[in-house]
């Protein structure tokens, strides 16, 4: 007897490093039945300090290769240094969706009772010209104040890895956003996707409550827009990681439900 499986589905979400879990979380809670790949570049680590040209080059490399390797229906370049300047490329050259990750002005800029919004990212990110123009585009009457930090990244990684770094130097990066001119800020936008992962220690050591801004829930929606609805499922999704690095995959990706003792499925088709 000849049986019809439902056809797999298979995301791949991609960042520099540990970040895109922060993405990747909120996706497989919106699409349990996906396959995922979730690839960390940390041979590239940290994104924030490579060239725009040197960048580029890498992700459209890296994302050729892995489409080759695993056909993906959907990828998330979860990463905001790499989105905004590297989709463009990347959407001219593949025929996959790509769903990207850039800082998000507009909600934020909407729902700040203050009108003072701070965007925290890498300083690539908040030096570049998409961030800005989304500032020009929906900032409306709020004063937006752009905070690039050098070693926010580094410090999500080591709180995953274990060995998180004081209050003090926390607190000494997110301080730029806090701006009290009478009107006191009151919405930070989460511009780089590994900084939700000290969101509950900033919250803490805010000098006064401000709301921050996750975009992952957006992205989520997002991909089941595009994926549309999902066929029955004929057994429960995976997901595995690869490294960049060779590297074998941190055992704290166990705690994201990624298994990380097995080697990757040349095709997750
Ligand atoms: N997670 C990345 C982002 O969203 C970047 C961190 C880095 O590699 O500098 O921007």
């Amino acid at each position: 007897m000849c049986r019809v499986m439902a056809a797999r589905e298979s995301i791949l979400i991609f960042d520099s490093g540990l970040g895109g879990l922060t993405v990747y979380r909120e996706v497989v809670a919106a699409r349990p039945h996906a396959d995922y790949l979730y690839v960390a570049d940390d041979a590239g680590f940290p994104y924030g300090e490579l060239r725009d040209s040197a960048l580029v080059v890498r992700v459209v490399n890296l994302i050729s290769d892995l489409i080759e390797a695993h056909r993906p229906d959907l990828i998330v370049i979860a990463c905001n240094t790499a989105s905004t300047i590297v989709l463009p490329d990347l959407r001219r050259k593949f025929s996959v969706p790509f769903v990207g990750t850039v800082p998000a002005i507009k909600p934020a800029c909407a729902a700040s009772i203050t009108r003072r919004v701070s965007v925290l990212g890498t300083e690539a990110t908040v030096a570049r010209e998409y961030t800005r123009t989304l500032i020009r585009d929906y900032a409306q009457d709020c004063q937006v104040t752009l905070v690039g930090s050098k070693e926010l990244a580094a410090y999500a990684e080591a709180e995953l890895a274990g060995t998180p770094v004081s209050d003090e130097a926390l607190s000494a990066e997110i301080a730029p956003c806090f701006l009290d001119d009478g009107k006191r800020t009151d919405i930070i936008v989460l511009a780089c996707t590994h900084y939700p992962l000290l969101l509950d220690r900033m919250r803490r050591l805010a000098p006064w409550p401000v709301s921050f801004v996750d975009p992952a829930p957006a992205i989520a929606r997002r991909v089941v827009d595009l994926l549309g609805p999902p066929s029955p499922p004929a057994r429960s999704g995976t997901t595995h990681a690869i490294f960049t690095s060779g590297s074998t995959p941190p055992a704290v990706l166990a705690r994201f439900g990624i298994r990380s003792d097995e080697p990757v499925p040349t095709s997750l088709r």
